[in-house]
Protein backbone atom coordinates (compact mmCIF):
# COMPACT_ATOMS: atom_id res chain seq x y z
CA UNK A 1 0.00 0.00 0.00
CA UNK A 2 3.23 2.41 0.08
CA UNK A 3 5.96 2.38 -2.23
CA UNK A 4 8.97 4.78 -2.29
CA UNK A 5 11.02 4.12 -5.93
CA UNK A 6 14.41 6.58 -5.71
CA UNK A 7 12.95 9.11 -3.12
CA UNK A 8 15.55 12.27 -2.70
CA UNK A 9 15.07 15.45 -0.68
CA UNK A 10 17.50 17.65 0.10
CA UNK A 11 17.39 21.04 2.24
CA UNK A 12 18.60 24.79 1.26
CA UNK A 13 20.48 26.00 4.16
CA UNK A 14 20.63 29.59 5.04
CA UNK A 15 23.87 30.07 3.23
CA UNK A 16 22.40 28.66 0.29
CA UNK A 17 24.02 25.27 0.28
CA UNK A 18 21.75 21.84 -0.35
CA UNK A 19 21.74 19.84 2.16
CA UNK A 20 20.92 16.19 1.04
CA UNK A 21 19.12 14.32 3.80
CA UNK A 22 17.26 11.67 1.94
CA UNK A 23 18.21 9.03 -1.00
CA UNK A 24 15.96 5.36 -0.37
CA UNK A 25 15.91 3.76 -3.71
CA UNK A 26 13.26 1.57 -2.48
CA UNK A 27 10.76 0.61 0.21
CA UNK A 28 7.27 -0.86 0.63
CA UNK A 29 4.88 -1.72 3.16
CA UNK A 30 1.68 -3.93 2.91
CA UNK A 31 -1.81 -2.79 3.86
CA UNK A 32 -2.30 -3.59 7.90
CA UNK A 33 1.71 -3.72 8.37
CA UNK A 34 3.29 -2.42 11.48
CA UNK A 35 6.65 -1.39 11.63
CA UNK A 36 9.16 0.32 13.87
CA UNK A 37 11.56 3.14 11.89
CA UNK A 38 15.17 3.23 14.16
CA UNK A 39 17.54 5.57 13.54
CA UNK A 40 20.00 8.44 15.17
CA UNK A 41 18.62 11.89 15.92
CA UNK A 42 19.18 14.12 13.18
CA UNK A 43 19.23 11.31 10.77
CA UNK A 44 16.37 12.15 9.07
CA UNK A 45 13.16 10.35 10.44
CA UNK A 46 10.60 13.15 10.42
CA UNK A 47 12.00 14.33 7.22
CA UNK A 48 11.11 11.33 5.56
CA UNK A 49 7.22 10.94 7.53
CA UNK A 50 7.44 14.56 6.26
CA UNK A 51 7.27 13.50 2.81
CA UNK A 52 5.40 10.37 2.55
CA UNK A 53 2.47 12.36 4.57
CA UNK A 54 2.77 14.85 1.64
CA UNK A 55 3.45 17.71 4.26
CA UNK A 56 7.00 18.54 2.22
CA UNK A 57 7.52 17.55 -0.98
CA UNK A 58 10.23 15.16 -2.36
CA UNK A 59 12.86 16.40 -5.06
CA UNK A 60 12.07 13.69 -7.17
CA UNK A 61 11.38 10.19 -6.81
CA UNK A 62 7.87 8.14 -6.84
CA UNK A 63 5.90 8.00 -3.07
CA UNK A 64 2.74 6.12 -3.85
CA UNK A 65 -0.01 4.91 -1.70
CA UNK A 66 -2.80 3.02 -3.07
CA UNK A 67 -1.37 3.55 -6.56
CA UNK A 68 -2.07 7.22 -5.90
CA UNK A 69 1.53 9.23 -6.91
CA UNK A 70 1.87 11.65 -4.40
CA UNK A 71 4.78 13.43 -6.41
CA UNK A 72 2.36 13.99 -9.19
CA UNK A 73 -0.22 16.34 -6.59
CA UNK A 74 -0.53 19.70 -5.99
CA UNK A 75 0.19 20.69 -2.24
CA UNK A 76 -3.83 21.22 -1.96
CA UNK A 77 -4.00 17.89 -3.56
CA UNK A 78 -1.42 16.73 -0.88
CA UNK A 79 -3.42 18.10 1.86
CA UNK A 80 -6.88 16.76 0.57
CA UNK A 81 -5.30 13.44 0.16
CA UNK A 82 -3.49 13.35 3.59
CA UNK A 83 -7.13 14.24 5.64
CA UNK A 84 -8.80 11.31 3.84
CA UNK A 85 -6.12 8.59 4.17
CA UNK A 86 -3.53 9.23 6.47
CA UNK A 87 -2.74 9.54 10.12
CA UNK A 88 -0.20 11.11 11.80
CA UNK A 89 1.15 11.81 15.07
CA UNK A 90 3.49 14.59 15.13
CA UNK A 91 6.34 14.52 17.36
CA UNK A 92 5.38 18.20 18.43
CA UNK A 93 1.60 16.87 18.53
CA UNK A 94 0.56 19.94 16.61
CA UNK A 95 -2.62 20.23 18.47
CA UNK A 96 -4.96 23.76 17.99
CA UNK A 97 -4.88 25.69 20.82
CA UNK A 98 -8.35 27.16 20.94
CA UNK A 99 -10.01 23.57 20.79
CA UNK A 100 -10.44 20.85 23.61
CA UNK A 101 -8.83 17.75 23.60
CA UNK A 102 -12.29 16.44 22.94
CA UNK A 103 -12.56 19.02 19.81
CA UNK A 104 -9.05 18.42 18.77
CA UNK A 105 -9.92 14.63 18.21
CA UNK A 106 -13.15 15.65 16.41
CA UNK A 107 -10.99 18.16 14.25
CA UNK A 108 -9.39 14.88 13.25
CA UNK A 109 -12.33 13.54 11.34
CA UNK A 110 -13.43 16.94 10.39
CA UNK A 111 -11.98 17.74 7.23
CA UNK A 112 -12.51 13.99 5.74
CA UNK A 113 -15.67 13.22 6.21
CA UNK A 114 -17.30 16.21 6.97
CA UNK A 115 -19.34 14.67 10.11
CA UNK A 116 -18.16 13.77 13.27
CA UNK A 117 -18.15 11.01 15.47
CA UNK A 118 -18.28 12.03 18.92
CA UNK A 119 -18.52 8.32 20.47
CA UNK A 120 -15.40 7.60 18.62
CA UNK A 121 -13.53 10.59 19.76
CA UNK A 122 -14.87 10.11 23.09
CA UNK A 123 -13.60 6.10 23.01
CA UNK A 124 -10.10 7.12 21.60
CA UNK A 125 -9.64 9.80 24.92
CA UNK A 126 -10.97 7.03 26.86
CA UNK A 127 -8.15 4.78 25.67
CA UNK A 128 -5.50 6.88 26.24
CA UNK A 129 -6.50 7.80 29.69
CA UNK A 130 -8.12 11.10 29.22
CA UNK A 131 -11.89 10.65 29.59
CA UNK A 132 -11.56 13.19 32.68
CA UNK A 133 -9.46 16.23 30.36
CA UNK A 134 -11.75 15.84 27.31
CA UNK A 135 -13.03 19.38 27.90
CA UNK A 136 -9.48 20.97 28.71
CA UNK A 137 -7.88 22.84 26.19
CA UNK A 138 -3.89 22.12 25.02
CA UNK A 139 -2.37 24.69 27.98
CA UNK A 140 -4.83 22.81 30.43
CA UNK A 141 -3.06 19.70 29.53
CA UNK A 142 0.43 18.23 30.74
CA UNK A 143 2.88 17.12 28.18
CA UNK A 144 2.26 13.83 27.94
CA UNK A 145 -1.33 14.34 27.62
CA UNK A 146 -1.07 16.39 25.16
CA UNK A 147 1.20 13.48 23.17
CA UNK A 148 -1.97 11.38 24.11
CA UNK A 149 -4.69 13.51 22.19
CA UNK A 150 -2.56 13.78 19.56
CA UNK A 151 -2.65 9.91 18.78
CA UNK A 152 -6.49 10.05 19.49
CA UNK A 153 -6.38 12.29 16.94
CA UNK A 154 -4.47 10.63 14.56
CA UNK A 155 -6.57 7.68 14.72
CA UNK A 156 -9.43 9.27 14.56
CA UNK A 157 -10.30 9.08 10.87
CA UNK A 158 -9.66 5.28 10.48
CA UNK A 159 -6.73 5.90 8.38
CA UNK A 160 -5.13 3.70 5.83
CA UNK A 161 -1.63 4.57 7.13
CA UNK A 162 -0.98 6.02 10.30
CA UNK A 163 2.39 7.69 10.76
CA UNK A 164 3.56 8.34 14.50
CA UNK A 165 6.50 9.98 15.32
CA UNK A 166 7.53 8.89 18.59
CA UNK A 167 4.68 9.07 20.33
CA UNK A 168 5.71 8.10 23.18
CA UNK A 169 8.41 10.36 24.16
CA UNK A 170 6.56 12.24 26.56
CA UNK A 171 4.92 9.71 28.90
CA UNK A 172 5.66 7.16 31.80
CA UNK A 173 6.79 3.03 31.05
CA UNK A 174 2.99 2.17 32.32
CA UNK A 175 1.24 5.21 29.30
CA UNK A 176 3.89 3.93 26.74
CA UNK A 177 2.67 0.62 26.64
CA UNK A 178 -1.00 2.01 26.70
CA UNK A 179 -0.44 3.89 23.97
CA UNK A 180 1.56 1.41 21.74
CA UNK A 181 -1.27 -1.31 22.98
CA UNK A 182 -3.91 1.52 22.04
CA UNK A 183 -2.28 2.30 18.20
CA UNK A 184 -1.41 -1.89 17.64
CA UNK A 185 -4.66 -3.12 18.57
CA UNK A 186 -7.05 0.06 16.53
CA UNK A 187 -4.46 -0.36 13.79
CA UNK A 188 -4.88 -4.33 13.72
CA UNK A 189 -9.00 -3.91 14.05
CA UNK A 190 -9.29 -1.71 11.58
CA UNK A 191 -6.11 -2.78 8.92
CA UNK A 192 -4.29 0.28 9.35
CA UNK A 193 -0.73 0.66 8.07
CA UNK A 194 1.47 1.84 10.98
CA UNK A 195 4.79 3.81 10.91
CA UNK A 196 6.25 4.45 14.02
CA UNK A 197 9.49 6.20 14.76
CA UNK A 198 10.78 5.69 18.19
CA UNK A 199 13.99 5.75 20.82
CA UNK A 200 12.83 2.92 22.99
CA UNK A 201 14.16 -0.34 22.95
CA UNK A 202 11.16 -1.75 24.93
CA UNK A 203 8.62 -0.51 22.19
CA UNK A 204 11.10 -1.59 18.96
CA UNK A 205 11.45 -5.27 20.70
CA UNK A 206 7.53 -5.65 20.24
CA UNK A 207 7.39 -5.62 16.48
CA UNK A 208 8.67 -8.01 14.06
CA UNK A 209 9.20 -5.67 11.37
CA UNK A 210 12.14 -3.31 12.75
CA UNK A 211 13.27 -0.65 9.60
CA UNK A 212 17.03 1.60 10.38
CA UNK A 213 17.03 4.59 7.89
CA UNK A 214 20.62 4.31 8.21
CA UNK A 215 20.22 1.20 6.30
CA UNK A 216 17.38 2.23 3.87
CA UNK A 217 18.83 5.58 2.85
CA UNK A 218 22.30 6.33 0.84
CA UNK A 219 22.93 10.09 2.24
CA UNK A 220 25.16 9.27 5.11
CA UNK A 221 25.10 11.83 7.62
CA UNK A 222 27.00 12.76 10.32
CA UNK A 223 25.24 10.22 12.78
N1 LIG B 1 14.23 23.24 7.26
C1 LIG B 1 15.45 22.71 7.37
N2 LIG B 1 16.52 23.31 6.81
C2 LIG B 1 17.75 22.79 6.90
N3 LIG B 1 18.04 21.63 7.55
C3 LIG B 1 17.02 20.98 8.14
C4 LIG B 1 15.67 21.49 8.09
N4 LIG B 1 14.87 20.63 8.77
C5 LIG B 1 15.68 19.65 9.22
N5 LIG B 1 16.96 19.86 8.85
C6 LIG B 1 18.11 18.96 9.13
O1 LIG B 1 17.78 17.70 8.58
C7 LIG B 1 18.28 16.65 9.41
C8 LIG B 1 17.16 15.64 9.62
O2 LIG B 1 16.14 16.22 10.43
P1 LIG B 1 14.94 15.36 10.98
O3 LIG B 1 14.04 16.26 11.72
O4 LIG B 1 14.36 14.58 9.85
O5 LIG B 1 15.71 14.35 11.96
P2 LIG B 1 15.14 13.17 12.89
O6 LIG B 1 15.79 11.89 12.45
O7 LIG B 1 13.68 13.22 12.92
O8 LIG B 1 15.76 13.57 14.33
P3 LIG B 1 15.12 13.46 15.83
O9 LIG B 1 15.30 12.02 16.26
O10 LIG B 1 16.01 14.38 16.61
O11 LIG B 1 13.70 13.91 15.76
C9 LIG B 1 18.78 17.30 10.68
O12 LIG B 1 20.19 17.21 10.69
C10 LIG B 1 18.30 18.73 10.60
O13 LIG B 1 19.28 19.61 11.13
MG1 LIG C 1 12.30 13.73 14.38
Amino acid sequence: MLLLKEVKKSYIEANGHLLPILDIPRFAMQAGEQLVLLGPSGCGKTTLLHVIAGISAADSGEIRIDGINLARLSEAGRDRFRAAKLGYVFQTFNLLPAFTALENVLLGMTFARGRKDVGRARHLLDRVGLAHRADHKPTALSVGEQQRVAVARALANRPQLLLADEPTANVDPANQQRIIDLIRETCHEENIALMIVTHSADVAAQFSRVERLLELNRVISNN
